[in-house]
C-alpha cells in the first residue's frame, strides 16, 4: 500500500510515520509537509534513508502539487493542519487556510481518483463541556468556540460533505490533547517540562481549573491505524484518552515527577475564550474496532519527561529560534 501523509514533519504525524513504517515496513509513504515553524525534519532523521519513504517539501493548497501526488497513492492520512489555539487568538489567516483551503485541496484531488481518505480531527469542534456534562461523542452538536476549532469543524464538514455528495471513501477521527515525544514545545507538556529543564518557572493560564483528557500519541495513532484497517466508510470515530486531569493538577504531576516544587508554579493571564473542559467517550471505537488507549497518564508522561531530558539539542534549537518572538509575545518573557 501507498499511504500520502500531510503534516508528516509535525508532531504526531512524524510518529505516525514511525508508528506505520515499523509495523508495515513493506508499505511506502510519501510525506508531504511545507515546513511551517511546526514542521521540523529532525523528526524523521532515522528514517530518511529508508527507500519505501520519501518526503516531498510543499503546501496542501498547491493544488498542482497534490493533484500529482495523490494520483498514485491507495490512502490519504491527512494530518497538516495549524494546530496551536493561542496563535489562533492572535491571527486566524493560517488557519483558515491550511485547515480549511488546504483540507478541500486534497478532497478534490482525492475525487479525481476515488481515493481512501483519513481526516485528522480534535475534540475541540464539539466546544466546552461543563462539569457535569456528559462526554462528547460522535453524535455531539458542533460548537467550535476557538478560530482553531472553528477551521478544523469547517474542515470536517467539508470531508462529510464529500462523502456525501461525491461518495468519496471517508472516515474521520476526532481526537483529545496528544503528549509524548517530538511535541512543539509551546503545547502545554512540552513547554512545562523544557521550562523547567532551563530552570524556568512554568506559566498556567487563569487558576488552572480548565480540564483536558490526554492521550499519549502512540494511542492516538493506534485508533488511526485500526479506523484504517476496520473502520467504515463515511463514519467518525472518537479518540479519548480517559485522563481527564485540571491543568493545575497535571502542572502538579509534571513538578513531581521532576522533583520540582510548586515555588515553579505561577499563574498568568487567561487565554481568551479557554475551554473549560473536553471529554471524549470512546466507546464507539471501542465496539466497533477494538480500539482503546492503553497508556496511563503518569507512566506516559515519565516516558516523555525522560525524551526531552534525553534530546535537549532538539527542544533547545527550537526555543533559541524564530519560536522565541512568539514566546515573548506569549508571556511577555524570554
Ligand atoms: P503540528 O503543528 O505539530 O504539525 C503540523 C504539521 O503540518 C507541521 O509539520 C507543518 O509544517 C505542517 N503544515 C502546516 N501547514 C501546512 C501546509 N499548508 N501544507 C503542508 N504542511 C503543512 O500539529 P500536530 O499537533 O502534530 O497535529 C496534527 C493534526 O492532529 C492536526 O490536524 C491537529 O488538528 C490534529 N490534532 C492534534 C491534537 C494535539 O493534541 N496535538 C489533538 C487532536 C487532533
Ligand atoms: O484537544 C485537542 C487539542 O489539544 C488539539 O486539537 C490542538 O491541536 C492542541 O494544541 C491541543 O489544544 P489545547 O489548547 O488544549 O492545548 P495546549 O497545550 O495549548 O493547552 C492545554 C491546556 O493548558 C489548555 O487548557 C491551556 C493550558 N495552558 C497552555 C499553555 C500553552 C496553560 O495553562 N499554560 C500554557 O502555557
Amino acid at each position: 500500500m501507498k499511504l500520502l501523509i500531510t503534516g508528516g514533519a509535525g508532531f504526531i504525524g512524524s510518529n505516525f510515520i514511525h508508528y506505520w513504517l515499523k509495523k508495515y515496513p513493506e508499505d511506502k509513504i510519501v510525506n508531504l509537509d511545507v515546513l511551517t515553524y511546526a514542521g521540523n525534519l529532525e523528526n524523521l532523521k532515522d528514517v530518511e534513508n529508508n527507500a519505501n519513504y520519501q518526503f516531498v517539501k510543499g503546501d496542501i493548497c498547491d493544488a498542482d502539487l497534490v493533484n500529482n501526488l495523490v494520483k498514485d497513492v491507495d490512502l490519504i492520512v491527512h494530518f497538516a493542519a495549524e494546530s496551536h489555539v493561542d496563535r489562533s487568538v492572535i491571527d486566524s489567516s493560517d488557519f483558515i487556510r491550511t485547515n480549511v483551503e488546504g483540507t478541500r485541496v486534497l478532497l478534490d484531488a482525492a475525487k479525481i481518483n476515488g481515493t481512501r481518505f483519513h481526516h485528522i480531527s480534535t475534540d475541540e469542534v464539539f466546544g466546552s463541556l461543563n462539569s457535569g456534562d456528559a462526554a462528547s461523542n460522535e453524535n455531539s452538536i458542533y460548537k467550535p468556540r476557538s478560530p482553531y476549532s472553528a477551521s478544523k469543524a469547517a474542515s470536517d464538514h467539508l470531508v462529510c460533505a464529500y462523502f456525501h455528495t461525491h461518495n468519496l471513501p471517508i472516515t474521520i477521527s476526532n481526537c483529545s490533547n496528544n503528549y509524548g515525544p517530538y511535541q512543539f514545545p509551546e503545547k502545554v507538556i512540552p513547554l512545562f517540562i523544557t521550562n523547567l529543564l532551563e530552570g524556568k518557572k512554568v506559566p498556567v493560564y487563569g487558576e488552572g481549573k480548565n480540564i483536558r483528557d490526554w492521550i499519549h500519541v502512540d494511542d492516538h495513532n493506534a485508533g488511526v491505524e485500526a479506523i484504517i484497517k476496520k473502520g467504515k466508510i463515511g463514519e467518525t470515530y472518537c479518540l479519548g484518552g480517559n485522563n481527564q486531569t485540571a491543568n493545575i493538577d497535571l502542572t502538579k504531576m509534571i513538578l513531581n515527577l521532576m522533583g520540582k516544587g510548586e515555588e515553579m508554579l505561577e499563574f498568568v493571564k487567561d487565554r481568551p475564550g479557554h475551554d473549560l473542559r473536553y471529554d471524549l467517550d470512546y466507546s464507539k471505537a471501542k465496539n466497533e474496532l477494538d480500539w482503546e488507549p492503553k497508556i496511563k497518564l503518569a507512566d506516559g508522561l515519565k516516558d516523555t519527561i525522560a525524551w526531552y531530558e534525553k534530546n535537549q539539542d532538539w527542544w533547545k534549537e527550537i526555543k533559541s529560534g524564530e519560536y522565541r518572538k512568539y514566546y515573548e509575545k506569549q508571556y511577555g518573557v524570554a
